[in-house]
Formats: C-alpha cells, structure tokens, sequence
C-alpha cells in the first residue's frame, strides 16, 4: 500500500509503497477515507519531540473509514461498514480505565505514535476502540471527529462542565480552540473568541460566538480589561487553546470569582500562576485530555443534529502525494484543519 513515511525530524514524510498491515484475531483493517493534519504531527516533524515506536513509521491519527477485513473474534464490526478511529486506544484494565476514564488510560497506545497511523491507505486498529458512523454522516468530513471536535468536546462537556448561559472565554481560535467555541457555543454559552488573526476570529462568529478579541496589537493587560467589560466582571470559564504560557498566565485572570480555567493547549514551558488570586478568589484549574469512548456516540448525535458543523472548520484538502503542503499551510497558520484525502 501507499503510506506517508515519517523517517526522520525535520524531514519530510516521504510517501512510498509499504506492506499491508496484517491483523490479529481482534483487530479490523481499515480503508481509509480520510485523515486529519494535527499539529501533534509536527511536534515530531519539527520540534524534536520524539514518537514511541522509531521511525521509519507511519504517522497519522485522526481517521475515518471503511472496514476492509476483520480478525476472527470480531463480531459487532463488518467488512462495509463505516468507522471512525479514535486517536488513542485503552487498555480497559487500568484503574482510570476502570472508573471510566479511558481517555487517560495508563496504558494508552496512540495512533500514530505508539503504532502505525493513518497516513495511509489502509490501517489496523483493535476493534473494540472503533466507533460506527451512521451513513449520514459524510464519511471523509468525519475524520476530524476524532480528534479537533471530540478533544474541544471532553473539554467544554466534561472538564469544564459549561451550562446554558455561562460566558467563556475562549484563548486561541485555531484548529482545536474553533471547535471550542462551536462545541460551546452549542451548549448554550456566550463566548468570547480571542485570537490574534482576523480570519480565525470570523469564523469563531460564523459559529456563533458573541464577541471577538484581536489581541494582536493590545497589551496583555488591555485585553483582560475588555474580556472583564464583555462578561461582567469575569468569565465563568476559560479554555486555553493556544499552549503559550503568555496566555496560560492570562487564563485564569479573565475569571469572575468561583470561575473555572481549562488547558486545552499543550506546552513543554512553565507557566507563572498567581497562587494568592487563586486562592482568595477560589479559582479552579484544570487540565483536559482527548475523550472519552462513551462520548463519541453523543458529538456523532449532535453533528447529525447540525449543532456541531464539519464543513466549515475543514479548510483544506489534499492527496496523500501532496501531504508535505498540508503541513506548510499548518507551519505558516493559515489551515484551521486540513484532510488527507486517500
Ligand atoms: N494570543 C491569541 N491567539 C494566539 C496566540 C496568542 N498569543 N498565539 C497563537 N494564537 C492563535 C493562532 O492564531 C491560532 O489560531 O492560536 C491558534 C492556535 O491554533 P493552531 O496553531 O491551529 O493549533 P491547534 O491545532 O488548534 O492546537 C492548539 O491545542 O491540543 C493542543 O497541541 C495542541 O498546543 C496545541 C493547541
Ligand atoms: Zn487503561
């Protein structure tokens, strides 16, 4: 098969001709459809962080498909149907798993990372991770479920438990952080959208956010003024989507007292926290990674529903052949999320 090889960092993949994954007695091969460009990628392309298994490997984990072949002990997947790949596999057995927290699984194997990804024409995955997708949904869009709407999902639903009415503050409108604001958006918050390019923060408009901030050319200070004149004194909730301790700093001082903070973005930098405003103004912070298996279902429910929209956050699309681009469109921030087409 035709696959996009990662052999080394800052390199690109080269896409050549492969074996054919070979599956075990619980696992399904997968024709697939698409796969969404996510910037996890390019912390192995460009800045050195190493994956589990050495390359040469496949990259690639935010998948969906047609089911090719089955393991003999699969019965509730067919060849035919379609699915959607999770981006990271439990291992059911750990304590996290066991209380239902399987998106932080100790055991956690990545797609495209611990294991051949997606970046290909076919992939094996266990079958007891992968979700169904009904017909309606268009099956290549569906890909970026995996990952740029299910990780904003567990945030906004789970981790920053958002209620009708609630005024968030959403820091970065990017391929992660605009479905922040549209998964929040849908259930029922007035957001506040901050970003520094203008196109990022139409579309956040377009899906339905109240107001919009280009922090671009304002201090840091200014623009904690304005977040704190648009939601009376302070949000109820933040959602970092950015990774910039500039902004993870900002976080919580957009909050009205009793509010909530959640990192969303990832960084390897420490952040300052003011621990005395923390604590006078009880001040929650909290960390949100991936999702959950069981919520799946639920977003594939609120996408038929049109609460949740695929199309517009997919700004481009590219062949296999033409992977490298996807990346320098990424590289130069001008895709919100770009689909690898097979
Ligand atoms: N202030 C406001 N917005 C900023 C700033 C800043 N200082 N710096 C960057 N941004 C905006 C960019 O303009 C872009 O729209 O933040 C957005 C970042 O989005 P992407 O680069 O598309 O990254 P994304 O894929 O959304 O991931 C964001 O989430 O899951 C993590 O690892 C991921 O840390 C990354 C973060
Ligand atoms: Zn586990």
């Amino acid at each position: 098969m035709k696959a996009a090889v990662f052999h080394k960092p800052n390199e690109p993949l080269k896409v050549e001709e492969v074996e054919n994954p070979k599956i075990y007695f619980h696992e399904i091969l997968v024709k697939v459809a698409a796969c969404g460009v996510c910037n996890t990628d390019l912390h192995y392309i460009d800045h050195g962080v190493p994956t589990f298994k050495k390359p040469p490997m496949i990259l690639g984990h935010e998948t969906s498909g047609i089911v090719q072949d089955v393991g003999a002990q699969v019965k509730e997947i067919k060849a035919g149907d379609h699915v959607l790949i999770p981006p990271v596999f439990s291992c059911g057995h750990c304590y996290n798993c066991r209380i239902g927290r399987e998106n932080i699984c100790l055991n956690m194997i990545m797609l495209g990372n611990n294991i051949d990804g997606a970046y290909a024409e076919y992939v094996k995955v266990p079958a007891k991770d992968c979700i169904s997708l009904p017909d309606e949904l268009p099956l290549e869009e569906s890909c970026i479920i995996a990952d740029a709407i299910s990780t904003p999902y567990h945030a906004v639903k789970n981790r920053a438990q958002v209620r009708p009415g609630d005024s968030v503050v959403v820091l970065g409108c990017g391929g992660v952080g605009i479905n922040v604001v549209q998964v929040a958006v849908a259930a029922g918050a007035s957001v506040t959208a901050v970003d520094i390019k203008d196109d990022k923060l139409e579309m956040a408009k377009r899906l339905g956010a109240k107001n919009t901030i280009n922090s671009s050319k304002k201090q840091d200070k200014a623009v904690i003024t304005e977040i704190r004149k648009l939601t009376d004194g302070g949000a109820d909730i933040c959602i970092e989507a950015i990774g910039n301790p500039k902004t993870i700093e900002m976080g919580p001082t957009t909050l009205r007292p009793g509010g909530r903070y959640v990192q969303v973005g990832f960084s390897h930098q420490a952040a300052p926290l003011n621990a005395g405003r923390l604590m006078f103004r009880e001040i929650e912070i909290l960390g949100s990674l991936g999702c959950r298996p069981v919520d799946y279902p639920k977003i594939i429910e609120m996408i038929r529903l049109k609460r949740i929209q695929l199309e517009p956050v997919i700004t481009h699309r590219f062949k296999l052949d033409d992977i490298n681009k996807a990346f320098d469109l990424m590289r130069k921030g001008e895709s919100l999320r770009s689909i690898i087409v097979m």
